[in-house]
C-alpha cells in the first residue's frame, strides 16, 4: 500500500502520450509536468513509483540528509557499467565507499595544483586552431571543439606521459561512439534486439575491447616504468588498501580512468558552450569579464595564484551552469521507505531531483530566467537556500572533479576571451539535447576573430600620465 498520495500524479497512460515529445524534447515535457502539479509529482500509480521533484528540500533529503537509503537505479548501473566497468559513477554501497575514501584525496584543490600547467600546455596547443578559425573568419561549431580540448585535457591529467596521438583519437572515437550507443539504448530499450540482429552490438563490444586494451597498455606501461609524472594515473597506482597494503587490481585501475575520461569532459565543453552562447547575448557581461581579466592577468596567461582572484569569472561559470546544468536531472532509487514532509516515499520507488527546474524555480531565484552572474557574489550567495544549486550534484556523491573542472573551466574561458572576439551566428536553431548531458542539439555555431591586447591598468595609467604629459611639460 502506498501513501504517496499527498502528492499530485501523473498517470503513467498519460506519460506515454507524451512519450513521442518526451523523447525529443524532455525538459519542455517535465517544465509542463511540473507547471501543472507543482514542485513534486508522482508517474505511475504503483510501488514502482517515480518522484520527479524540483524541490530542494527533497534533493537534500534524498541526495545528502538520508543518502545512505538510497542507491543509483541497477538499470543505469548495469547500462553505464556494461562498458564503463564499476568505477566511482557506477558502483553503490560499501565498494563505492571505500573506492571514494581512497581517490578522492587526489581530487582535493591543493592536489590539482600542478594541473594548470598540464591544463595550460593543452589550450596552447589548441590555439593553432584557434588562430586558423580566426583566420579563416570560418563558421565553426564551438562544442564540437569544446569536447576536443575538454578531452585532450582530462585524458592528459590522467597521463601525461605522451601518448600516441593515435592512441589518444582512437580513445576518444570510441568513448564517443559507446556513448552514444548507451543512450540510444537507455532511451529505446525495445531496439536492443534489434542490435543484436544488425551488428550494433558486436560492433560496440569489439570497440569498447579495444578501448580498454589501449588504457591497458598505459597501465602496464607505467607499472614497468620507473618515472614518475606527477598525474592521476600514478595517484590511482599510488592507493593502498588499508587492511591489506594491495594496490588497484589492472582492472579497477581501468574502470576508474574509464570513468574519469567519461565524466570529466563532455560536461565541461557543455558548460563551456553554453557560457560562450550566454556571453555573446550579453555583451555588458563580457566585458566586465574581460575588465577583471585585463586588471587580474593583463595579457598573460592565468597563474594558479590569480585563479581565485577570477571572482566574476567563476561567477559567470557558475550562473551559466544555474541556467544550463550539464547533468540536467539525476534519480536515486529509495532502499528502504522515506518519509519527506509526512509523505511517504516507498521502498523501490525512484527520486528524480530535476535539476534543471530546482535551478529556474522562483522560489529559489529571482528572475529565474536571466543571466545575472552577480548572483553568485559572496554577499548574494549568503542567504541561497540549501540545495537549490546542484550543478555538481550534492551530498556524498557530489562530483568529485569539481574544483579540476572550475579550474580547467577558468583557464579555457581566460584564454578564450582574452585573445578572440566571439560572434554568435543568428541565423541558426539552438536547442537542447538533454541525453547523458545538457549539450545543444545542433550545436552553437560561432566566428572568432583576434582580438587586440586588452588593456591593463598599468596601460591605462600610462595613458593617462601621457594624456596629462602635455600641460606638464616644460616645453609648452
Ligand atoms: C562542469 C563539469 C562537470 C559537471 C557539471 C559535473 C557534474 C556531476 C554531477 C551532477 C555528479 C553527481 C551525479 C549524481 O549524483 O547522480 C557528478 C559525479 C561525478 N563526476 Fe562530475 N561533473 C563535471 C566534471 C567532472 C570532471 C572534470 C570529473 C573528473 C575529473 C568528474 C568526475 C565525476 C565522477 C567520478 C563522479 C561520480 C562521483 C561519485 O559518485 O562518487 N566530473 N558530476
Amino acid at each position: 500500500m502506498n501513501n504517496n498520495n499527498a502528492f499530485p500524479r501523473v498517470s503513467r497512460l498519460k506519460f506515454f502520450l507524451s512519450i513521442t515529445k518526451l523523447l525529443k524534447k524532455p525538459i519542455e515535457v517535465f517544465r509542463g509536468f511540473f507547471d501543472t502539479h507543482g514542485d513534486i509529482f508522482i508517474l505511475g500509480q504503483s510501488d514502482l513509483d517515480v518522484v520527479f521533484t524540483q524541490n530542494a528540500e527533497l534533493a537534500e533529503q534524498v541526495l545528502q540528509k538520508n543518502a545512505r537509503n538510497y542507491s543509483k537505479p541497477e538499470k543505469q548501473k548495469k547500462l553505464l557499467g556494461e562498458y564503463l566497468g564499476k568505477g566511482l559513477l557506477t558502483s553503490d554501497g560499501e565498494y563505492w565507499l571505500k573506492q571514494r575514501r581512497l581517490i578522492q584525496p587526489g581530487f582535493k584543490k591543493q592536489k590539482l595544483a600542478h594541473f594548470t600547467t598540464l591544463m595550460q600546455d593543452k589550450i596552447d596547443e589548441f590555439d593553432l586552431r584557434l588562430i586558423a578559425l580566426a583566420e579563416s573568419n570560418e563558421v565553426f561549431d564551438i562544442t564540437h571543439d569544446l569536447m576536443a580540448i575538454t578531452f585532450n585535457i582530462i585524458a592528459s591529467c590522467i597521463s601525461s606521459a605522451n601518448v600516441e596521438a593515435k592512441a589518444l583519437s582512437r580513445i576518444e572515437f570510441i568513448e564517443v561512439e559507446i556513448m552514444e550507443h548507451i543512450v540510444k539504448t537507455g532511451r529505446l530499450p525495445f531496439l536492443k534486439s534489434w542490435y543484436k540482429l544488425n551488428g550494433e552490438d558486436k560492433r560496440i563490444a569489439e570497440l569498447s575491447k579495444e578501448g580498454d586494451q589501449i588504457i591497458y597498455d598505459l597501465i602496464d606501461e607505467r607499472k614497468a616504468s620507473k618515472e614518475t609524472h606527477n598525474d592521476i594515473l600514478d595517484m590511482l597506482l599510488s592507493i593502498r588498501y588499508e587492511e591489506n597494503n594491495k594496490g588497484f587490481s589492472r582492472k579497477q585501475l581501468l574502470d576508474e580512468m574509464k570513468i574519469l575520461i567519461t565524466a570529466g569532459h563532455e560536461t565541461t565543453a557543455n558548460a563551456l558552450s553554453w557560457t560562450l552562447y550566454l556571453l555573446a547575448q550579453h555583451p555588458e557581461v563580457e566585458a566586465r569579464l574581460l575588465e577583471e581579466i585585463a586588471e587580474v592577468t593583463g595579457n598573460d596567461k592565468p597563474s594558479l595564484e590569480q585563479l581565485p582572484q577570477l571572482e566574476y569569472t567563476k561567477m559567470v561559470l557558475q550562473e551559466s551552469m544555474r541556467l544550463y546544468p550539464p547533468a540536467w536531472i539525476t534519480d536515486r532509487v529509495a532502499l528502504e521507505d522515506d518519509q519527506i514532509e509526512g509523505v511517504k516515499i516507498v521502498k523501490g520507488s525512484t527520486v528524480a531531483p530535476f535539476i534543471y527546474g530546482i535551478h529556474r524555480n522562483p522560489k529559489y531565484w529571482d528572475n529565474p530566467s536571466k543571466f545575472i552572474p552577480t548572483r553568485f557574489s559572496k554577499a548574494n550567495s549568503k542567504n541561497r537556500k540549501k540545495f537549490s544549486y546542484l550543478p555538481f550534484g550534492g551530498g556524498p556523491r557530489l562530483c568529485i572533479g569539481n574544483n579540476f573542472a572550475m579550474m580547467e573551466m577558468q583557464l579555457i574561458l581566460v584564454h578564450f576571451l582574452r585573445k578572440y572576439k566571439w560572434k554568435l551566428i543568428t541565423e541558426q536553431e539552438i536547442a537542447y539535447q538533454p541525453l547523458i548531458t545538457l549539450r545543444p542539439k545542433y550545436g552553437i555555431k560561432m566566428q572568432i576573430q583576434k582580438r587586440a591586447q586588452l588593456k591593463t591598468r598599468k596601460d591605462k595609467t600610462n595613458l593617462d600620465h601621457d594624456q596629462q604629459a602635455p600641460s606638464k611639460c616644460p616645453f609648452h
